[in-house]
């Protein structure tokens, strides 16, 4: 464990050891896995939650009389998830399916940016089909679950709350109750009843690309919104049928120790013994449970090597045995699929462990199959299958969704006023107003004076989709323009708005420059989205191209201008340069739709005050570099009021402790190989050259590599061939995994350019395990001529020629069978291209 989290773990173990002495537990070592790999523990020191619902005998003899007249292919159905992308409602009635989702990039026909009602209108087609029973079947309304993680925020127009990792700024339960409240509102709009959250993680690593989506990385802090959130969406346990009131019902995940992965790696192990396992990441489950949450979420990844999919021990002997848990267990994203044994499309291995509903999403259809048959020859046992089945129908009965009727009938439903309602954005502009944590003070810049003259500087200070991070619209958050987001507020409008009220005048200049000199000037900058592994970072420190607005507060500082910083960030980051620029620094996490937030507590009125003071306090500590067990610079809990002062003339350390790394998953960026990557040009083993520097001639000269102009001044490579077949490579020694990237539609996106024709067939290869996959890309010689295309070639075609994705190490190969030129500026995996390859041989 490191020096910082192992400080502050030591501080959380204590306390988390006596809460749980009342159970009269010993503490454990981790013990050996079990012998067939689906993991023991030591149940008898894990809490034992009180689980609020009562046995209920006419539900179970109700749920009873049901399956009596289930075959084993409605019961099988029950308990698959499809995405939306991969079935229709016919499927839906033919296989009988319990559930459907709408992953991060799934939307109705496809477009994610459909009007609500094409989303009730489709809810309304899956629940028709679930219930027709001409085909036969006793007709279980089916459910839609939605990552509705920080508001309904996969529909245009719904209010976007702050992440949860801004939430735990705020330290205010009751906040969150109110926002649990208004997202299940907004989703009973549009006829969904399940939503993919809270997310309860409690992550210990910051490289995570996923440690925006938890409240904090003290279990304490967590657990004390976990049962708020859940009220606030399921309503209280016990008060009723809950489709009957403004409820939906709720997942927690991604259970367990999503947050604990080595080196904070998205889907990896946590390598951790059985105490910390349970006092870190098992902590919010007490909540969760004692709140009756209906559902939970498997993770992706590991605990000691075996994955949670597929774990036993903790599903079975922990989740529901030791701690009560009666609702149902879903796994994640073909989760399944990573169980040892598994594939996709077979896993008995997963029910058997416990779990009682697959999220499948377009794999549904074979493991429908194999479940089938598993169930027919025995290999799972029919009360197993029993059990899961009788567990769904549970939850859909404490819903009240077989007397609900059809989505568009229930209470809400198609009151799209309700999205984005103005009750809801104030409750969302409280919790921006709560979250913000100052970091540094100096002087007397904030508030900003009424009548001032403010100049807001920075790429990121009008953006909605970068300040809403992840999760927004799209899986990633990215390739939104404001125009998505009708009532929202940027930072810059709200910023405006409050300083014109106030009689000043406001300038919106992303480069800083200005023409008449501004009293005080913002700057706002940090991340831009990212969801999942996507934004995994082998550091603690800002990715340097975002590092360009600290120039922008030393030249308004030199010019004698107050600055203020102000940070869009999912994480806590090493950014000493800037906080050494500035005079004051704000925090704003990823605050979402309501912008106006942070003018509230930056901006005081005509009257000299501004609506809030800052209140919000970190929920994690701060690193002093960007080494993952550097020593703190702010602790947990750390946060300035006006009246505290950062002493003058304080100069942080500017060295960030690391080698610039590198993002995960870029291999070549503005022309250059990143840092353990290497640029190659060949015709023939022999003449195989890395290309270092440029101007550079290679394959005996056949070949011409010079810098090209693209975005910034040589951002590109031209590679002009006079005559041979020829390949251009990027590749390493150090082979990276990237299979749990190929396990969706995320691909390698070349940003290249056609320069001239180009003769002869073209391919794509990649390399991986030995092994390597080549595909046609002759559509290359097809591109616009002169034109920037972002060409993505998905992953799962390299998989599926063939390429071991665990072991990459030619991402890249580029095969050119006659003369041409064509320029190269970016080789990474990502989502956002403008052209995708097919899938061919
Ligand atoms: C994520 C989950 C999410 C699910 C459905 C998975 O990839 O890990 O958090 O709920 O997809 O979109
Ligand atoms: C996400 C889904 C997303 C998919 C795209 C998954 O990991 O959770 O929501 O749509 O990847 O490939």
């Amino acid at each position: 464990m490191n020096m910082r989290h192992g400080v502050v773990a030591a501080l959380l173990l204590s306390s988390a050891v006596a809460a749980f002495a009342a159970d009269g537990a010993a503490p454990a070592d981790a013990k050996a896995p079990a012998a067939d790999g689906t993991g023991s523990v030591n149940p008898a020191i894990w809490p034992s939650p009180k689980w609020p619902f009562p046995a209920d005998p006419a539900m179970e003899a109700r749920i009873k009389a049901l399956m009596a007249r289930m075959t084993i292919e409605e019961k099988v159905g029950q308990i698959v998830q499809a995405d939306i992308a991969s079935v229709t409602p016919a499927d839906v009635k033919t296989y009988h399916l319990g559930s459907v989702l709408n992953g991060g990039n799934s939307a109705p026909g496809g477009n994610e940016e459909a009007p609500p009602i094409e989303w009730l209108k489709l809810a309304d087609a899956f629940y028709d089909a679930s219930v027709d029973k001409s085909g036969g079947g006793v007709g279980i309304p089916v459910i839609w679950g939605t990552d509705a993680v920080h508001g309904h925020s996969n529909i245009v127009g719904a209010t976007l709350f702050p992440h949860n990792i801004g939430l735990g700024a705020a330290r205010d339960p009751e906040l969150i109750r109110r926002i649990g409240a208004a997202t299940a509102i907004e989703i009973r709009t549009t006829g969904q009843e399940w939503t993919f959250a809270p997310t309860i993680t409690v992550p210990q690593d910051f490289r995570w690309g996923r440690a925006y989506e938890g409240y904090s990385s003290d279990p304490k802090l967590v657990s004390s919104y976990v049962g708020a959130m859940i009220r606030g969406l399921q309503g209280e346990p016990n008060s009723g049928a809950i489709l009957k009131g403004p409820h939906v019902i709720a997942s927690t995940k991604h259970f367990l120790a999503d947050g604990g992965t080595y080196e904070g790696r998205d889907q990896g192990d946590a390598r951790i013994d059985e105490v910390t396992l349970r006092d870190i990441h098992g902590m919010p489950y007490v909540a969760a449970i004692e709140a009756g949450v209906e559902t939970v979420m498997t993770s992706f990844s590991s605990w000691n090597g075996i994955k949670i999919a597929g774990h036993r021990g903790l599903v079975t002997e922990i989740l529901k045995e030791r701690m009560n848990f009666g609702g149902f267990v879903v796994t994640d994203w073909n989760a399944h699929g990573q169980v040892a044994g598994c594939t996709n499309a077979s896993c008995p291995q997963s029910l058997l462990a416990g779990i009682d509903m697959f999220m499948a999403p377009d794999t549904w259809k074979d493991l429908y199959a194999s479940l089938v048959k598993q169930a027919k020859d025995g290999t799972v046992p029919m009360a197993r299958l029993d059990d899961a089945v009788a567990r769904v129908l549970r939850v859909k009965m404490r819903m009240g969704l077989f007397e609900a009727g059809r989505p568009s009938s229930r209470p809400l439903s198609g009151k799209f006023q309700m999205l984005g309602a103005p009750e809801h954005r104030a409750v969302a502009r409280e919790a921006v107003r709560k979250s913000l944590v100052l970091l540094k003070n100096s002087g007397s810049v904030l508030p900003i004076k009424p009548g001032a003259k403010l100049l807001v500087a920075g790429d990121g200070a009008d953006d909605i989709a970068r300040q809403s991070g992840g999760w927004t619209i799209t899986w990633q958050g990215t390739g939104i323009d404001n125009s998505a987001f009708p009532g929202a507020t940027s930072l810059w409008k709200g910023l405006s708005d409050a300083v014109t009220a106030a009689g000043g005048r406001a300038q919106l200049s992303p480069d800083g420059s200005f023409t008449q000199k501004p009293d005080v000037a913002i700057v706002v900058f940090g991340e831009t989205p990212y969801a999942e592994f996507q934004g995994d970072l082998k550091t603690l420190r800002l990715r340097t191209e975002l590092e360009k607005p600290f120039e922008t507060m030393r030249k308004l500082k030199a010019q004698g201008i107050p600055v203020v910083a102000l940070m869009i960030t999912g994480r806590p980051l090493f950014v000493n340069p800037a906080i050494n620029a500035s005079d004051a620094f704000v925090v704003a996490w990823l605050p979402g739709s309501e912008g106006g937030g942070v003018a509230d507590v930056l901006v005081a009125g005509r009257n000299g005050k501004t609506v809030a003071g800052f209140t919000g306090k970190l929920p994690v500590a701060w690193p002093v570099n960007a080494k993952v067990d550097g020593p703190t610079l702010f602790p947990f809990g750390f946060g300035l009021t006006l009246a505290d002062q950062t002493p003058a003339g304080q100069k942080l350390p500017e060295d960030p402790g690391v080698e610039d790394a590198g993002a995960a998953g870029v291999f070549m960026d503005r022309g250059q190989p990143q840092p353990l990557w290497s640029l190659y040009v060949q015709q023939t083993e022999a003449d195989r050259t890395r290309i270092t520097t440029v101007p550079a001639k290679a394959a005996s000269g056949r070949v011409t590599v010079t810098p090209t102009d693209h975005v910034v001044q040589e951002g590109a490579r031209r590679f002009a061939i006079e005559s041979g077949a020829s390949r251009i490579e990027v590749s390493s020694h150090a082979p990276v995994d990237i299979s749990r990237e190929s396990n969706g539609d995320v691909a390698l996106v070349v940003s290249l350019r056609r320069d001239t024709a180009l003769t002869g067939p073209i391919s794509l290869a990649m390399q991986g395990g030995g092994k390597m996959g080549s595909l046609d890309a002759a559509a290359i010689g097809q591109l616009p001529q002169g034109e920037w295309v972002r060409l993505g070639v998905p992953l799962k075609c390299f998989a599926a020629a063939g390429v071991d994705m665990s072991s990459v190490q030619i991402p890249f190969a580029l095969s050119l069978g006659g003369r041409g030129a064509l320029s190269i500026s970016r080789v990474a995996l990502g989502t956002d291209s403008d052209k995708l390859l097919e899938c061919r041989k």
